[in-house]
């Protein structure tokens, strides 16, 4: 039970390449002894990490708090957003518990898309306008009378990544609102959902890890979200990420941090809900500025395989000051406000199971060997990331288990440097049906 300052514990939630890039990064930290992550996945103890694994599911609350219990964990970090909207902060702080991730109350910034509008109005955040609807009907004659043929049609609950619909002509935000409100598109019909102004422009991730009262600015990434080169196919979870973005200027960084972060934590406290953990926006720089397209309350994955290897620092200090609302002091006792980045670019690429997302009527296809060439070497700066993958049942290799399988992330001095060095690791790494995007940073300097 030696939790001095040297010993901590860490507890990690979830089972991605997100969580894998959290853990290795603290695994690394000299203040951490032990790194444990529920559920993990088996390629986590691979490389002679240090990393433990524990089958204890993302949403089993109660099992996660009595393992913290239990191992005297001194400082839990949830992953997935589905996790923190069950609460899970809010039961592990009434145990005392330090945890970073916002409250469930907190979390409606990810899952209600009408709460993040209100909040940013009342916050004075530039987001797309937007008209909210309770039925179909006036949703429609909305759509009718509209000027505009670009609208952006999204269901205000948690839709696994289905609930935005970006409609090109009124046709389509018809479809769209009879799909989602009409037609059972989600399971069930949705009673609720915005429209929206379409933006143009260039998406930019950003990020800040919060206390409740202040932040510090962690980093931008450039997703891509669709499945095949050139943006085309449909929408995934994120299918390679580079890093920062390279419209994103240090004007646009004290932009988004006075007009976008710090206003929504200050209103986020006003409205008795402070946000802490970590504040993502999906930014798109327009012809008239960066405007808000939506928040998530939580790491970006893939966009954190690539912001934490970039971090220089341990990040340990800084996520025990967000968990614990004393962020300013850190930034006071080291004398400046952000964690210390390497002078690289970082390029993720991932490779996916054949059939994911899913939403093409093919299955996604799981169990296939990942056969990895003995010539691939990871060198400093390069990273292997698991996500969806088993133990093998006959050998000791890992087998697909769907999704996105695993990725590489390279850092360089440029994009360029960074992306050649990342497909040639790709190159190197084989399963049945391996999707993986060819443009990932492909233009980027
Ligand atoms: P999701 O991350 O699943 O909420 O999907 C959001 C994606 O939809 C964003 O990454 C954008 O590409 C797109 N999107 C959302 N809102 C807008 C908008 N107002 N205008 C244009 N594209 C949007
Ligand atoms: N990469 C986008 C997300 O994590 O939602």
């Amino acid at each position: 039970m030696n939790n001095s300052i040297h010993s901590r514990k860490i507890l990690i939630i979830g089972s991605g390449g997100r969580e894998h890039a959290i853990a290795t990064k603290l695994s690394q930290s000299s203040l951490v002894s032990a790194v444990f992550v529920c559920p993990g996945n088996p390629g986590m103890l691979k490389n002679n990490s240090g990393i433990q694994i524990k089958n204890l599911a993302a949403d089993d609350s109660i099992g996660l708090l009595n393992f913290a219990i239990e191992e005297n964990i001194a400082l839990t970090i949830v992953g997935p957003e589905a996790s923190l909207s069950l609460g899970i902060v809010d039961l592990f702080v009434s145990h005392n518990r330090i945890i970073v991730g916002p409250t469930k109350a907190a979390s409606l910034l990810e899952t209600s898309k009408a709460y993040a509008k209100t909040v940013m109005n009342k916050a004075m955040v530039p987001t797309a306008g937007y008209s909210e609807f309770f039925d179909a009907e006036s949703a429609i004659n909305s759509i009718l009378s509209s000027s505009e043929e670009k609208m952006v049609v999204k269901c205000d609950g948690l839709a696994a990544g289905k609930g935005v619909i970006v409609c090109q002509n009124k046709i389509e935000a018809l479809q769209a609102v009879n799909a989602l409100m009409k037609e059972n598109l989600l399971g069930t019909n949705i009673d609720h959902i915005i429209i929206e102004e379409f933006l143009e422009g260039v998406e930019v991730s950003a990020f800040a890890l919060c206390d409740g009262e202040t932040f510090t600015f962690l980093g931008t990434a450039c997703d891509h979200k669709r499945l095949r080169d050139g943006d085309l196919g449909p929408n995934t979870g994120g299918m390679g990420v580079y890093s920062p973005a390279s419209v994103f200027s240090a004007e646009d960084e004290l932009w988004v941090n006075e007009k976008v972060f710090a206003p929504m934590l200050k209103t986020m406290k006003e409205f008795g809900t402070p946000f802490s953990g970590i504040l993502f926006a999906g930014l798109m720089k327009t012809n008239s500025g960066y405007k808000v397209l939506e928040f998530n309350v939580r790491f970006g994955d893939p966009e954190t395989q690539v912001l934490l290897p970039l971090i220089k620092e341990d990040l340990l200090p800084w996520f025990m000051a967000a968990a614990t609302g004393s962020i300013t002091s850190l930034q006071k006792k080291l004398s400046r406000q952000n964690p210390i980045k390497l002078n690289l670019k970082g390029v993720h690429v991932v490779m996916a199971a054949f059939g994911y997302p899913g939403t093409e009527g093919v299955k996604v296809r799981a169990g296939d060997e990942i056969r990895i060439d003995q010539n691939f070497r990871l060198n400093q700066n390069e990273f292997l990331f698991y996500a969806g993958v088993a133990k093998s049942l006959i050998n000791d290799s890992l087998v697909t288990s769907g999704g996105r399988v695993l990725g590489i992330t390279v850092l360089n001095e440029t994009i360029s440097k960074a992306r050649f060095d990342a497909y040639d690791l790709i190159q190197k790494i084989q399963f049945e049906g391996a999707q993986f995007r060819r443009d990932i940073g492909s233009g980027q300097s």
